[in-house]
């Protein structure tokens, strides 16, 4: 967010918004105006009562400490405020009986939908479709917004590159390039394109700042270790990606950033964030984060705490309490300038004011309320589809239904509150369409259903016998399994990522009876399968795909819709291989990736001291970038406009995309580039464009992409820009592991 920019928006917004009766009354005054009006009635404690946020708890009623809070001036900003009930009586108290009737931010983690809940954000990133993205986030925006709500901790762009956390779930996946677009698209969808008063229209929230993904051994709120040119090169871009999109709001991380913790951090808060960025919203820490840096051994007290964050200039502390009980003493103690308070409060205050809570009354739940409408329903099934991904496929797909019995079965045919997955606190689950629900409805009494287990996680195998024996006469089976929402997101890591509980016995049960296994996978990470592979005849990954997931798989799976989603996240074959991910930096004696593991009695000599693994190949599972399709499509050579260029020009590669099959479907063209020769290692592929297309039977467009210097340069260990002369290679393809190259030259550069 960029204040100036702000107030030009809101003067060319102006007859709009009146034109359409919206909430914002700007005058003539100027943003900044109004916030300095404001700021100078404040006592210092009002001012350190901006700069708090309080839970509150869930139901219609107001709790009397939150109600004590606003009459004494003590708090900017409440999450989880309860009910909208609760919501109206909030700002009601706001409006009449706080001292400065400042009102509230009101926050809320609204990750993927709020009562419509679309796939999880994982789930999203497998679309690689920047609008249906955006569109998704708008539409959670809205609801949340009917609802009183002005604020959401999304969108979560921490760069994930292991399974085992849990918060995966959360993330866009792997990729800085694909996790910067859709985090700036989901930017876009909450807050429009600039942070404004329009109706339906919530402040976002970039979190976590930052390296919260790469937390040691996968373990939620783990120590994390970044080299400094990894930060700017690999964690930092999509933070940029989604200030320059307009982002309001900055949330720190839990973990430390090589031994100082995210909310105390001078370096990544003042240097990068406000100094080099410019960033003028505000930064909220994460739950507690603040208090919890007394366990993680960096501040002795609350005092310290408050001390070390403040100095930091985080704005605004979440739930614990060092700025309430000690930023006062610590400025009348000199030891903290007031200008630090000020600036924090100018900063809440200017996205406040942006957000036009100043005009807006919430009066309780509009009438007109699109929450759960058909519309809403039919994107988030348009979301769902798109970010399917088939990861095999041996003839099995599309099922051709015609009056044949197909077996549904699993622990997640018919579980509507694990299809919505992590941070769906507002999910409606009445609402939810699971597959079973979707496969009986089209197909009646053609549906043979049996559970399995009792569920995603029993290993009891009671069941298995008598659901095979029910499978009598019936050739195709969809087997639903998976895990439940709850293991994955904050806090639900796991040691291992197979499939959980008895299903795999399941499997290998149908498996043995003949049965043409579908595997459909609802998962919050990428599961390792194992043998279950082979035994399989397709398998479609479906992540959590939320409220219309149903559907969404019915229609792919009868082949109305052609699936398009492709990975946004290295699949293992084993734990053993994580951290695996495209982007890594290639060995000084590379591996040879046909070697599938070293056979036993190979002698040492021949084959031995590369870059493998003794046990497995060092190839994923299945590639970043890799998906499916039941079309064909074929990509012409790269052409290039020119293989030479110098500092400052672009040129331009162009493929021709072409459907080579028979059904109607979307292809995502990706481009990777390599530098060879750098001053700093670069990893053997980085993903710098792509497009989605759609494309009929026969049907060609041609892609192209621009190459320049912000495609072929990259950042050193201080942040500094460097582009460098040399070669550099430019792949076009539809995975990561397919694709064509072609080399093009830099020149002089001095
Ligand atoms: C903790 C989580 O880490 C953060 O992402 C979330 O927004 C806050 N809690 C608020 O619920």
């Amino acid at each position: 967010m960029n204040r100036v920019n702000k107030f030009v928006a809101a003067l060319v917004l102006m007859p709009v918004l009146a034109l359409n009766n919206m909430l914002s009354a700007q005058t003539n005054q100027s943003m900044e105006n109004k916030v300095n009006t404001i700021f100078n009635q404040l006592t210092l404690e009002q001012k350190i009562g901006q700069m708090t946020q309080i839970a509150s708890t869930n139901g219609d009623e107001v709790p009397k400490y939150v109600i004590d809070a606003i009459k004494e001036g003590r708090v900017g900003s409440i999450l989880n405020a309860g009910t909208p009930k609760a919501i109206e009586k909030i700002q009601k108290i706001v409006a009449k009986e706080s001292p400065n009737k400042i009102p509230l931010i009101i926050g809320r983690d609204v990750i993927h939908g709020y009562k419509t809940i679309f796939p999880i954000p994982l789930g999203q990133a497998a679309s690689w479709n920047r609008k249906l993205v955006e569109t998704g986030a708008n539409i959670a925006g809205k609801e949340a917004y009917d609802e009183g709500i002005n604020w959401t901790f999304a969108p979560m762009i921490d760069i994930s590159r292991d399974p085992r956390w849990g918060r995966i779930a959360e993330s866009l996946g792997e990729d800085p390039y694909l996790t910067a677009e859709l985090g700036a698209a989901m930017v876009v969808g909450f807050q429009g394109n600039e942070l404004s008063s329009e109706k339906g229209r919530i402040a976002a929230c970039a979190k976590h700042f930052i390296g919260y993904g790469a937390t040691e051994n996968g373990k939620d709120y783990n120590a994390v270790s970044i080299p400094d040119y990894q930060l700017w090169n690999t964690y930092l871009p999509p933070f940029k990606a989604a200030l320059d999109a307009g982002v309001g709001t900055f949330m720190t991380a839990f973990n430390d950033i090589n031994g100082i913790p995210a909310s105390a951090n001078q370096f990544l808060l003042k240097e990068v964030l406000r100094d080099k960025w410019n960033f003028d919203g505000f930064v909220v820490s994460d739950w507690e984060s603040m208090s919890q840096m007394i366990n993680q051994g960096y501040s002795e007290n609350l005092r310290d705490v408050a001390l070390q964050s403040a100095s930091a200039q985080l704005d605004m502390e979440m739930v614990s309490s060092a700025y309430q009980k000690h930023l006062k003493e610590l400025i009348e103690s000199g030891e903290i300038d007031i200008e630090v308070v000020n600036t924090a409060v100018k900063n809440i205050l200017s996205v406040k004011v942006a957000l036009g809570l100043f005009e807006q009354e919430y009066n309780g739940v509009p009438k007109n309320t699109e929450i759960l409408s058909a519309t809403h329903k039919a994107e988030a099934k348009k979301m769902a589809i798109e970010s399917l991904v088939l990861l095999k496929n041996e003839n099995a797909l599309p099922l051709k239904i015609k009056d044949q019995k197909i077996g549904i079965v699993g622990p997640l045919a018919d579980a509507p509150a694990e299809q919505v997955g992590t941070w769906s606190l507002d999910a409606v689950i009445d609402e939810v369409e699971t597959p079973l629900n979707a496969f009986q409805e089209a197909f009646g009494d053609q549906i043979v259903f049996a559970q399995g287990l009792e569920n995603a996680r029993s290993n009891n195998t009671d069941q298995i016998q008598a659901t095979v024996d029910s499978m009598k006469g019936v050739k195709d089976v969809i087997v639903f399994a998976g895990e439940d929402a709850i293991l994955s997101g904050e806090g639900h890591s796991r040691a291992f990522i197979h499939l959980p509980g008895a299903q795999e016995a399941l499997i290998d049960a149908l498996a043995e009876a003949g049965k043409n296994i579908i595997l459909v996978v609802q998962a919050g990470r990428p599961l390792t399968l194992g043998t279950i592979e082979d035994k399989v005849k397709a398998i479609l990954y479906a992540w959590h795909p939320g409220t219309m997931g149903g559907p969404a798989i019915l229609d792919v799976i009868t082949g109305k819709v052609t699936p398009s989603g492709k990975l946004p996240v290295t699949f293992p074959r084993t734990l053993g291989q994580v951290p695996i991910y495209y982007s890594s930096i290639e060995s000084g004696r590379p591996a040879n990736p046909q070697m599938l593991g070293i056979p036993t009695g190979t002698p040492l000599d021949p084959v031995g001291l590369t870059n493998n693994y003794l046990d497995v190949s060092v190839t994923p599972a299945y590639a970043f970038g890799y998906g499916l399709s039941y079309t064909s499509f074929s990509i012409s050579k790269p052409k290039f406009s020119n293989t030479e260029l110098v500092k400052g020009e672009r040129i331009t590669v162009t493929v021709e995309v072409k459907n080579t099959g028979k059904y109607e479907g979307a292809e995502v063209v990706q481009l990777y580039i390599h530098d060879k020769v750098a001053s700093y290692m670069r990893p053997k592929l980085e993903l710098k464009g792509f497009e989605k297309v759609y494309l009929a039977p026969g049907e060609s467009k041609k892609v192209t992409f621009e190459i320049g210097d912000d495609q072929l340069s990259f950042f050193d260990k201080n942040g500094n820009v460097l582009l460098e002369k040399g070669k550099f290679e430019i792949f076009v393809g539809n995975a990561s592991d397919n694709l064509a190259s072609e080399i093009i030259t830099l020149k002089n550069i001095k």
